[in-house]
C-alpha cells in the first residue's frame, strides 16, 4: 500500500513515516516545511534503509496535489499538516483558519475528483471543549471549542462527516490525539519547536539542557492532586502505531463507510509537577520552575477513556512515563538546537 502523509517532516507526521516504512507500506510526504527541517525524513530513511518520496508543497496547491496524486497510486491519505499553537491561533485566527479548513478542503476536494476515498485525520482531545465530564468518550457531542485551532478541528471533523454522508465509497477515521510527548527510542527524531516552545515538554527538555533557564509552571490552585493542571500524555511511538493500526482497520473493514472517531491516549491523568519529577528522574538533570499564574484557556485535567481504540484498532498505548522521558531527554540531550538548521 502507498500512503500519502502531509505533513510528515513534522513531529508526529516524521515518527509515523518511520513506523509506516518498517511495516511495509510505501510512503510520500508533502509538507511545505513551514514546521520543520528535511533532516527528519533524511534521518527516517537512514534509521529504516527506505527511500520516502519527499514533495516539497501546500496542501492549498491543488495543481501540485493533482500532480502528485497522478504520479502515485496512493491508497489513503494520513492528513497532519496543519498549523497547531493554540495560543498564536488566536492571535491570528485566518491563518489558521485558511491553512488548517481551507487547506483541509482543497486536499479533499483533489481526492475526490480523482477518486481517493482512504482519510485519516489528526484531531485532538480540544474537540471536546471544557463542557464534557473526563474521561472523555467519542460518543459525547463536540464542545464549544476555546481557540480558532481547536475549532478549526471541530470543523474539519464536520466537513468529513458531510462528505462521508454525500459519498458512501468515501471512508474517513479521526484520530484524537491526547498529549504526544517523547521521542524515537534512537534519540535521532524527536520534537524541535521553532522559538520558545509553547508545549509543557519541549519547555522542561530545554531546561533541563541549559537552553532555558526556568520553567513556568501555570497555575498551582487548580482542583487537581496537587493543584497543577493533569493530562493525557502518551508517547510518540505508540501515537505512531495508532496510524498504523487505523490504516489497517480501514484496509480491513470494507463494509466500513462513514466516519469513526478514536481517542489516543493513555486512560490517565498525569500533573505538571508529576511530569518535572519523572523528568528529572530519567534525566539527572535538575529542572527549575517557579510557580505562574494560570494560563488562559487551560483545562485542570482532561483524559482519555481509550476503549474503543483497544476494542476496535486492538491498539493500546504501552510505553510508560518514564520510557517517554527518557526518550525526550536522549533526543534533546542528542540534539541540544534541534535538527541541523
Ligand atoms: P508539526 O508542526 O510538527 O507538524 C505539522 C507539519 O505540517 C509540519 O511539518 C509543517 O511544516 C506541515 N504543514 C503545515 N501546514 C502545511 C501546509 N499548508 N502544507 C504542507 N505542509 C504543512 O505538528 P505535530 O505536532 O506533528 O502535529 C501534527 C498534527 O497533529 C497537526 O494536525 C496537529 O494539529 C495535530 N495534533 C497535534 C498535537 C500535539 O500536541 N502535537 C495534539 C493534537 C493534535
Ligand atoms: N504548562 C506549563 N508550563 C509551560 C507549558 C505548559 O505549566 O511552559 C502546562 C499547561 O498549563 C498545561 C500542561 O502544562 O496544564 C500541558 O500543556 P501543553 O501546552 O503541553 O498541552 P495542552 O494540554 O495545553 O495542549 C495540547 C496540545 C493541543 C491539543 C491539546 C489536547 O498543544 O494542540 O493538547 O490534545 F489540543
Amino acid at each position: 500500500m502507498k500512503i500519502l502523509v502531509t505533513g510528515g517532516a513534522g513531529y508526529i507526521g516524521s515518527h509515523t513515516v518511520l513506523l509506516l516504512l518498517t511495516n511495509g507500506f510505501e510512503v510520500v510526504v508533502l509538507d511545505n516545511l513551514m514546521n520543520a527541517s528535511i533532516e527528519s525524513i533524511r534521518r527516517v530513511e537512514h534509521l529504516t534503509g527506505k527511500k520516502v518520496s519527499f514533495i516539497k508543497g501546500d496542501i492549498q496547491d491543488k495543481t501540485a496535489l493533482t500532480s502528485l496524486f497522478n504520479e502515485h497510486a496512493i491508497d489513503a491519505v494520513i492528513h497532519f499538516a496543519a498549523l497547531k499553537a493554540v495560543g498564536e491561533s488566536s492571535t491570528i485566527p485566518l491563518e489558521y483558519y485558511q491553512n488548517n479548513v481551507h487547506g483541509t478542503l482543497c486536499l479533499l476536494e483533489v481526492m475526490a475528483n480523482l477518486n481517493i476515498n482512504h482519510f485519516i485525520f489528526s484531531s485532538s482531545a480540544t474537540v471536546y471543549g471544557g463542557e464534557n465530564a473526563v474521561p472523555y468518550e467519542e460518543s459525547m457531542p463536540l464542545g464549544e471549542a476555546s481557540s480558532p485551532y481547536g475549532a478549526s478541528k471541530v470543523m474539519i471533523e464536520r466537513v468529513l462527516k458531510d462528505l462521508a454522508q454525500s459519498n458512501l465509497d468515501f471512508r474517513a477515521v479521526c484520530l484524537r490525539y491526547f498529549n504526544p510527548i517523547g521521542a524515537h527510542e534512537s534519540g535521532q527524531i524527536g520534537e524541535d519547536p521553532k522559538g520558545i516552545p509553547n508545549n509543557l515538554l519541549p519547555y522542561v527538555a530545554q531546561v533541563a539542557v541549559g537552553k532555558r533557564e526556568r520553567l513556568q509552571v501555570f497555575g498551582d490552585d487548580y482542583s487537581t492532586q496537587d493543584g497543577t493542571c493533569e493530562r493525557d500524555y502518551l508517547h510518540v511511538m505508540d501515537l505512531a502505531e495508532g496510524h498504523v493500526a487505523a490504516v489497517n482497520w480501514l484496509q480491513k473493514n470494507s463494509e466500513f463507510t462513514g466516519v469513526e472517531a478514536f481517542n489516543l491516549g493513555t486512560g490517565k491523568a498525569v500533573s505538571v509537577l508529576s511530569i518535572i519529577k519523572a523528568f528529572e528522574q530519567a534525566s539527572q538533570q535538575k529542572v527549575p520552575y517557579t510557580i505562574a499564574p494560570r494560563r488562559h484557556g487551560d483545562l485542570p485535567a482532561f483524559w482519555a477513556n481509550a476503549e474503543k481504540a483497544n476494542k476496535q484498532l486492538g491498539w493500546r498505548a504501552t510505553r510508560d512515563l518514564t520510557q517517554m522521558m527518557t526518550d525526550t531527554w536522549r533526543w534533546q540531550s542528542n540534539n541540544p538546537e534541534g535538527y541541523p538548521k
